[in-house]
C-alpha cells in the first residue's frame, strides 16, 4: 500500500447513523477521528424514523437532543397505529403505539429524560455529523473504501475519490465499518454470519399527497393497509408512513422475492399509493422510489484485531420496530469510550474485546425480533379467514362477516381485537429498546444473581442498578433545578454515586482518578450535597444504601456497585476499575 495521505486516531468507513455517532462521540471525547463516506452527501431518503429513548439519551449526552427535537415529530404524533383496508377505506381497528396508551404513557415517563419521537434519517444525519465536525471530525464525501491491512500498531486502509479515481491510503490505529447492510469491511474481514439474507422482497414508494382529511384525526407515524397483495414480501402488511405530517408519505410494498424486484417507475408508483390510499382525486407527486429486500441475518463476530464493524454491517433486519438505526446508535455509544480510553493510553486494548460480548448477544436479539413482528402480522388475516392468497371477493365477503350478529361473527370481532393487540410486541416493545444488559470484563459483578423481569421483559423496562444494567433515570434536585441522573454522568467521563456517608468512595474516587489518570466525576446524592433526591426516587430504585456507591461507565452502564461503605473502599474501587478498564 502507497505511503498514507492522510493519518487519524479512528477512521470509521461511512456517515450512517452508526458511523457519524461514533464520529460525534469520539470528536466529543477529544479522539482525532476521520469518517470515510461513500456519496456526496448523507442519506438521501427518510428510511430510519421513529427514534427510541435510548438513541435520544446519546444525542442529550451529544448536546444535540433540541436541535433533534425541532425536527422531529413528536411523540404525541405517534400513537395511532391504525389497520385498514385503505385510508379512506373500512378501519378494522387501531393500537395505540409507542408508549400514548394512557396506562403505558407513565412507564416511558418515567425511564429516561427523553421521549421517543419520529424524525427521519435525513433530517437526522446532518445533525449528527454537525455536531462531530463542530468539535473536530473530518469528513471526507465521495471517498470508498477498498480494502485494509493491519499490523500490531494500526491499520493501514485503501480508499478511492470517486470524483477522481485516484486511490490513496490513510493510517489509522483503529478502524470502524458502519458501512451499512452491503458492509465491504465486513466482507473483507470474512466475518461470520447466521441467518438468511433476502427473505422478502420490498419496495419503498417516497410522494406527496395531502392526506389530512383522512389522518389528521386518527395521527400516526404508521397506517397499515390490508389488501391483497399486502401479505407478499414486505413487512407483513402493506404501509402508508408518515415522513411529515400530513402530506409527505412513504409507502413499504412487498413483492415476490421469487420473481425478483420490479422495475418500480412512477406510473406503478402511483398505482399503488393511490390503491392504498384509496382516493385518485387529490393530486399526488411522487418523489422517489426503491427497492430492498428483508434480511434475518447477524454476525457472530463483530470485530477482529484492531477493526470494529456495527450497525447494519452486524445486524441485518426488516424495519419492523424501529430498530436498526437505534440499535447502530447504541453499538456506537458502546465502542466510542472504550476506543477513546485505549488510544488516550487510560485503558488496555484488552478492554475492546468487551464490545463482541456486550454487542454481539443484542445483534442477534434484534435481528430475530424485527423478523417475528413480521410474522405477527399472520394473525390478523386469520382472524378474517385470510389464507396466502388473499382474492379481493374472498375478502370483501369475508370482512363483512365481521359485521354480523352471530357467534361466529363475534369470535371473529374477539379473534381480530386479540391479534391486533398481538402487534404492541413491535408497536409498545419498550423493553427491547431499554433493557440491554451486559456481561463482559468491562463490568465487575457484584455476584448478585440475574434478576427476575416482573412483567413481560420485551413489552416493558425494568429499571435495575445490577452491574451491567444501564443507571436507571430519576430527576435529581440541583438546588432549585430538576436534572436527571443521565444528565449528571456521561459525557466521556465515569461517574460515582453516592450519599451520606460514602465519603470514603468519593476520596478513593479522587485519589485513583489521580493515579490511573482517569477523570472520574463524583455525585453525592442528599440533603445539603451536590443533589437533593427531589422525588425520593433515587432511595428506591438505587438498590444500595447512602453509603453504598455505584460506579457508571461513559455509556451510562453500571460497572461497579457496592451496597454500602467498606473498609477496604479504595481496593474495591481500584480492583473494579482495573478490571474494567483491562489494566
Ligand atoms: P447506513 O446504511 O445508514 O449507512 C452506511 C454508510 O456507509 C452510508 O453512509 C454509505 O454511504 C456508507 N458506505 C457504504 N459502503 C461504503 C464504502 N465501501 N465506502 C465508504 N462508505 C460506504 N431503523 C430505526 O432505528 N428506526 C426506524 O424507524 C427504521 N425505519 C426504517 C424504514 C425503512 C423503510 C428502512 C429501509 C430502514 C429503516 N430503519 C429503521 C433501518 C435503518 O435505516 C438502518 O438500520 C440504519 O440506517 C443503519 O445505520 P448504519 O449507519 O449502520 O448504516
Amino acid at each position: 500500500m502507497s505511503n498514507p495521505r492522510y493519518e487519524t486516531e479512528v477512521l470509521i468507513i461511512g456517515s450512517g447513523p452508526a458511523g457519524s455517532t461514533t464520529s460525534a462521540l469520539l470528536s466529543n471525547y477529544g479522539v482525532k477521528n476521520m469518517v470515510v463516506t461513500k456519496y456526496g452527501w448523507l442519506a438521501n431518503s427518510p428510511r430510519a424514523h421513529i427514534t427510541n429513548q435510548r438513541a435520544m439519551e446519546v444525542f442529550r449526552d451529544l448536546g444535540i437532543e433540541e436541535e433533534i427535537i425541532q425536527k422531529a415529530v413528536p411523540q404525541e404524533l405517534m400513537g395511532n397505529n391504525v389497520f385498514c383496508t385503505s385510508l379512506a377505506g373500512e378501519e378494522l381497528g387501531r393500537l395505540y403505539s409507542w408508549g400514548n396508551q394512557p396506562n403505558r404513557m407513565a412507564d416511558y415517563t418515567l425511564a429516561s429524560p427523553t421521549k421517543i419521537c419520529d424524525i427521519p434519517q435525513n433530517l437526522v444525519e446532518p445533525i449528527i455529523v454537525g455536531a462531530g465536525a463542530r468539535k473536530g471530525s473530518k469528513y471526507k464525501f465521495d471517498t470508498e473504501y477498498i480494502s485494509h491491512e493491519q499490523d500490531e500498531a494500526g491499520v493501514n486502509v485503501l480508499c478511492r475519490d470517486r470524483l477522481s479515481g485516484e486511490e490513496f491510503s490513510i493510517r489509522a490505529q483503529y478502524l470502524v465499518g458502519a458501512d451499512g447492510g452491503n458492509s465491504k469491511v465486513a466482507e473483507n474481514l470474512n466475518l461470520p454470519y447466521e441467518g438468511e439474507m433476502g427473505v422478502g422482497g420490498s419496495m419503498n414508494i417516497v410522494f406527496k399527497m395531502d392526506l389530512t382529511k383522512y389522518v389528521a384525526h386518527r395521527p400516526s407515524a404508521l397506517y397499515w393497509v390490508m389488501q391483497p397483495g399486502s401479505n407478499v414480501g414486505g413487512i407483513g402488511m402493506g404501509l402508508v408512513r408518515m415522513v411529515r405530517p400530513w402530506d409527505e408519505w412513504l409507502i413499504v410494498w412487498g413483492y415476490d422475492i421469487n420473481d425478483g424486484p420490479p422495475e418500480v417507475n412512477d406510473d406503478l408508483a402511483k398505482e399503488i399509493a393511490i390503491k392504498l390510499v384509496g382516493d385518485d382525486s387529490i393530486p399526488i407527486e411522487i418523489l422517489q422510489t426503491s427497492t430492498w429486500t428483508v434480511n434475518h441475518c447477524y454476525a457472530t463476530k463483530i470485530s477482529d484485531g484492531k477493526v470494529f464493524c456495527m450497525g447494519d454491517a452486524i445486524h441485518r433486519h426488516p424495519p419492523s420496530n424501529g430498530l436498526g438505526s437505534n440499535t447502530s446508535i447504541q453499538d456506537a455509544f458502546n465502542l466510542a469510550w472504550k476506543l477513546a480510553s485505549v488510544v488516550k493510553g487510560e485503558a488496555n486494548e484488552g478492554i475492546l474485546d468487551s464490545y463482541q460480548k456486550e454487542r454481539g448477544p443484542i445483534a442477534k436479539q434484534i435481528v430475530d425480533r424485527a423478523n417475528k413482528s413480521i410474522e405477527e402480522f399472520g394473525p390478523i388475516f386469520q382472524s378474517l379467514g385470510l389464507g396466502d392468497n388473499i382474492e379481493p371477493e374472498q375478502m370483501k365477503a369475508n370482512m363483512e362477516k365481521l359485521k354480523d350478529n352471530n357467534p361466529a361473527s363475534e369470535q371473529q370481532r374477539e379473534d381480530l381485537r386479540k391479534a391486533i393487540a398481538l402487534k404492541s410486541y413491535e408497536f409498545n416493545c419498550h423493553g427491547v429498546e431499554l433493557n440491554q444488559r451486559y456481561t463482559s470484563n468491562a463490568i465487575f459483578s457484584d455476584g448478585t444473581a440475574e434478576e427476575e423481569y416482573l412483567r413481560d421483559q420485551e413489552l416493558y423496562y425494568q429499571a435495575s442498578t445490577r452491574p451491567g444494567a444501564h443507571l436507571p433515570h430519576v430527576w435529581l434536585g440541583d438546588n432549585g433545578h430538576q436534572i436527571s441522573t443521565l444528565d449528571v454522568s456521561g459525557k466521556g467521563k465515569f461517574t460515582l454515586f453516592t450519599g451520606i456517608g460514602g465519603e470514603e468512595w468519593i476520596q478513593s474516587a479522587i485519589e485513583i482518578s489521580k493515579s490511573l489518570n482517569i477523570d472520574i466525576k463524583v455525585v453525592q446524592i442528599g440533603p445539603d450535597r451536590d443533589y437533593t433526591d427531589l422525588y425520593g426516587e433515587w432511595v428506591t430504585i438505587r438498590n444500595i444504601k447512602d453509603s453504598g456507591c455505584l460506579l457508571i461507565r461513559p455509556d451510562f452502564h453500571i460497572a461497579f456497585r457496592a451496597t454500602e461503605v467498606r473498609k477496604d473502599a479504595k481496593e474495591q474501587l481500584f480492583n473494579a476499575l482495573n478490571q474494567v478498564l483491562g489494566l
